[in-house]
């Protein structure tokens, strides 16, 4: 028997948080039916587990999200754990060795000073840097950084970790990440240099479509130490101070929408190198960065995901690259050139029908990389701090282009779910619906990678949650988000439109104020409830509901006092089923549901899944109270509105999955829906919070063959058309691009002085929120409880799909089916990790017989851990 031991942080992070380490574990070659019934946990300082701080016991077969025994509260410790587990042949041998360490867990442990220049922003780069000498044994060297601004951190030349765009963005004015690394080996005997290289990023830098810089503070600074321990136990820190120097270099310009220009005869390349003469460097100036604010980091941080070889094609005045994948990241170029030869990428998404890049969509963010070559002869290029939503790139040079290489970043989730079938257009959707999380998450999660927002958009990341969490391990990266979410909410607990609210800081400084008055956007603002609730339901995490309590109630009381007698009150602006494609183009808002059906059923689910978190982690009254909020809320809008909202699909959709009807009802609703489906052959007429409701709406209440016919559909207005044009990602509209190769002009915007025209990207995620839907009825994997302790095996064949072969890898283990139809008889292999129960749901018809592992078994039968062959005769198959 193997055990393999997690924590709730990432598995690559040092210098984590103190406070409760909650461990995981799979568990890997139990004998069949063996089951956990006890567990054990030793926490030590020491890997032997000579020096015991504390061990738990307990009869529980629980193996998720379990409090360890030691409670890391001190900085710099580096703590062991290991776990074992008794089943019924006793106890097994200890897991492998878990370690945690912690970073600086008060901010005043960062001893220095806050440094940086006299810069302005969209002004050079400013390199810092420091030189210290090693003259004894070193045991082990951390280094603990963060900045206002973006920064690499560059010793003897090299850069220390592969974080990118570090510290990331958070709300800087209530949080500041802390970057940690071994730096052991970075080190030498003699001297060292330690150099930094600062540039505006999120702090800084333009951000939002009202394009302004200087959105947290006009000046940019690193605040950062090399904590050296000497083998004779001494310790040595070297921190940012007065004594550093500073200068501009190659970096003459980077910005996170408009990318970078690098002017490589003004490089010092020994800048960051010991031996380096930095005498006519300035001293630095000292800057204030508020200790109280640094937090260690404890998500992913961005890092590189793939390097995407592109092909060039030579035209009269440029070479155009295309990297096959719209990414966010930037382009490795390698030219041969002469010194003083100019170089200009530019990027965009698509290319318009004369092959020309389609730059209109990216608004005000420029996407260009300039360089200026310092030397004869081939040469890497590569921009500093910035990143790209783009497939396509153009060069413009006298230099030889040689080769280019497309470099995707993502915040480094792991990667959880896979899918293939018999059907290349399903597998493409998948890909594109990967594509365009990987592509979206970058530090936060955002609306789209390209033009001038990259916001972190609430509605975006709430209507995509589940096919993310299905996708990709992201329970870190949303803890840490929702920790901002919640700084960020107002007293009143009204949730921003986009967390960070870099919006809100720019407001004041824009000549006509708020443009955009708000009290809040239902579907957008419910991410504080929805969100935590998912994660509970996907990873089986009580503490992130524990953690948000506060923020989720503040949401509710907040939107839900907007009703009128249960009914959310007429006349609001809201965003309501945000880019319905029978909304004009120019106003997104206008779907065919009310907005205030929209508003009034998120405040009955989301008051629903408040009480729900409520009997978990809250108390009884409250419970009491949300349930019967969310009661009195859903029939008074049934009453009010129901007959409007059964008129539309997206009406019927969130009537059914947020259960607003009478039960007596339902039947009907869905039978309705699916007469709208059938109607419009399965067309998608759905925005952003209608899709991701739509196919469970039909098909868990028997309407499979319309459920189908959408999903498969292939013309326009469908999940599969943008592939049959193209396309790699999601798009943010289901026409940006017509059947006659004509492009969308994004209708909306411009009105607002100082923002651009245009709504339209081709890497939105929110409605491949489908893809959750495919997990779990085309390949039949099924969470009944909360972090896939239970599931089941409910694959539901359709005969355009022969067969199809997923897996998502939960807390427990993996969790996969492989099956594929023979006429009307299913075989499946199924794969259940240990410490989950599985009940056979399948798709069955009159006469069927099932076998598992050659012995006849009914539906609802449960099996335990193992690997099963499953055999059904006269498999039910839906007819599409
Ligand atoms: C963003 C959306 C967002 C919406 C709400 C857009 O500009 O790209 O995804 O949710 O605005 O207003």
């Amino acid at each position: 028997m193997k055990i393999e031991l997690r924590s709730q942080y990432p598995a690559k992070l040092i210098g984590l948080p103190g406070g409760m380490l909650e461990l995981s574990w799979k568990v890997f070659g139990a004998k069949a039916g063996e089951t956990q019934t006890a567990y054990e946990i030793q926490s030590a300082l020491d890997s032997e587990f000579t020096v015991e701080l504390k061990s738990d016991q307990a009869k529980s077969s629980n193996s998720q999200f379990i409090k360890a025994p030691h409670i890391p509260s001190v900085s710099r410790e580096i703590s062991f754990h290991r776990v074992r587990i008794e089943t019924q042949s006793g106890w097994s041998d200890w897991s492998e060795t878990f370690t945690h360490e912690t970073g600086l867990l008060n901010g005043e442990e960062l001893i220095g000073h806050a440094i940086g220049d006299e810069s302005k922003a969209t002004d050079p780069a400013a390199l810092l840097r420091t030189t210290f000498t090693v003259t004894k044994p070193v045991a082990k060297a951390r280094l603990y950084a963060t900045a206002h601004g973006t920064y690499d951190v560059m010793i003897n030349g090299a850069k220390a970790g592969d974080h990118i765009l570090a510290p990331g963005w958070t709300p800087y004015q209530h949080r500041l990440l802390v970057d940690s690394h071994d730096v052991t080996n970075h080190l030498v005997e003699g001297e060292n240099a330690f150099g930094v290289l600062l540039t505006d990023g999120w702090y800084r830098g333009k951000m939002s479509f009202f394009n302004l810089t200087d959105n947290y503070g006009e000046h940019t600074s690193f605040l950062g130490q090399i904590e050296i321990d000497y083998e004779d136990g001494t310790r040595e820190v070297i921190a940012s101070d007065s004594n550093w120097k500073t200068a501009t270099g190659g970096v003459r310009f980077a910005s996170i929408y408009d990318g970078t220009t690098m002017d490589f005869t003004m490089a010092q390349p020994a800048w960051c190198k010991p031996g380096f003469d930095d005498s006519a460097w300035s001293p630095v100036t000292l800057r204030k960065i508020s200790k109280s604010v640094l937090e260690p980091l404890s998500a992913p941080p961005v890092r590189v995901k793939a390097e995407l070889p592109m092909t060039l094609r030579q035209e009269a005045d440029r070479v155009n690259l295309d990297g096959t994948q719209n990414i966010s990241g930037w382009v490795r170029l390698t030219v041969d050139g002469k010194r003083g030869d100019k170089v200009v990428v530019r990027h965009a998404e698509i290319l318009l029908p004369n092959k020309t890049l389609h730059t209109a969509p990216l608004r005000g963010a420029k996407a260009t990389d300039t360089y200026i070559l310092g030397k004869d002869g081939v040469q890497d290029l590569e921009p500093k701090h910035t990143f790209h939503g783009f497939q396509y790139a153009d060069v413009i040079t006298d230099a030889k282009v040689i080769k280019a290489v497309a470099i995707a970043i993502t915040s480094d989730n792991e990667d959880r779910g896979v899918f293939k079938s018999s059907h290349q257009l399903l597998n493409k959707l998948h890909s594109n619906v990967l594509w365009s999380l990987y592509d979206n998450y970058v530090s936060i999660p955002t609306d789209c990678p390209q033009r001038d927002e990259r916001l972190g958009w609430t509605g975006d990341a709430q209507a995509f949650i589940y096919a993310a969490n299905t996708l990709v391990n992201e329970n870190a990266f949303f803890r840490s988000w929702l920790k901002d979410l919640a700084l960020e909410q107002h007293e009143n607990g009204k949730v921003p439109h986009v967390v960070p609210d870099v919006l809100e800081l720019q407001y004041p400084r824009l000549p006509h104020g708020n443009p955009f008055p708000d009290n809040g956007a239902a579907g957008w603002g419910d991410a504080a409830v929805v969100i935590p609730w998912a994660q509970y339901q996907s990873f089986g995490d009580v503490e992130i509901l524990r953690n948000q309590l506060h923020s989720m109630r503040g949401w509710v009381d907040f939107f839900s006092a907007q009703c009128v007698d249960n009914v959310f009150a007429d006349g609001q602006m809201q965003l309501g089923d945000w880019l319905d494609p029978d909304a004009p183009e120019d106003k997104p808002f206008l779907a065919k549901v009310s907005s205030r059906f929209v508003a009034s059923v998120y405040i009955a689910q989301s008051a629903r899944l408040l009480a729900k978190s409520e009997e978990l982690v809250g108390t009884k009254d409250n419970a009491a109270k949300y349930h019967k909020l969310a009661d009195d809320v859903a029939q008074a809008t049934w009453n009010l509105l129901g007959a409007e909202a059964r008129k539309s699909t997206s009406g019927c959709s969130l009537t059914l999955e947020f259960n607003i009807c009478p039960e007596s009802e339902r039947e009907a609703v869905a039978s309705e829906l699916a007469a709208l489906v059938r109607k419009d052959k399965g067309a998608i007429s759905t925005g952003f919070l209608g899709t991701p409701v739509i196919m469970d709406a039909m098909s868990r209440n028997g309407h499979f063959e319309e459920a189908y016919s959408m999903l498969l559909r292939e013309e326009i207005r469908s999940w599969l058309y943008p592939i049959t044009v193209g396309a790699t990602t999601i798009w943010e509209r289901w026409e940006a691009i017509k059947p006659d190769g004509s492009v969308s002009d994004g209708g909306i915007g411009g009105e607002t002085e100082g923002t651009e025209p245009g709504m339209i990207s081709f890497n939105h995620y929110a409605y491949g929120a489908v893809i959750d839907w495919v997990y779990r009825n085309v390949a039949g994997l099924t969470s009944l409880a909360p972090g896939y302790e239970q599931v089941s095996i409910a694959p539901r064949p359709t005969k355009s799909i022969e067969w199809a072969k997923a897996s998502i890898e939960t807390g427990y283990g993996e969790y996969g089916i492989d099956w594929k139809l023979d006429g009307s008889k299913l075989h499946a292999k199924v794969t259940v990790p240990f410490g989950v129960q599985a009940k056979l749901n399948l798709p069955v018809s009159q006469g069927s017989t099932i076998l598992v592992n050659g012995e006849a078994k009914l539906n609802g039968e449960v099996l335990g851990h193992g690997v099963f062959d499953i055999d059904v005769t006269h498999a039910h198959v839906v007819s599409k």
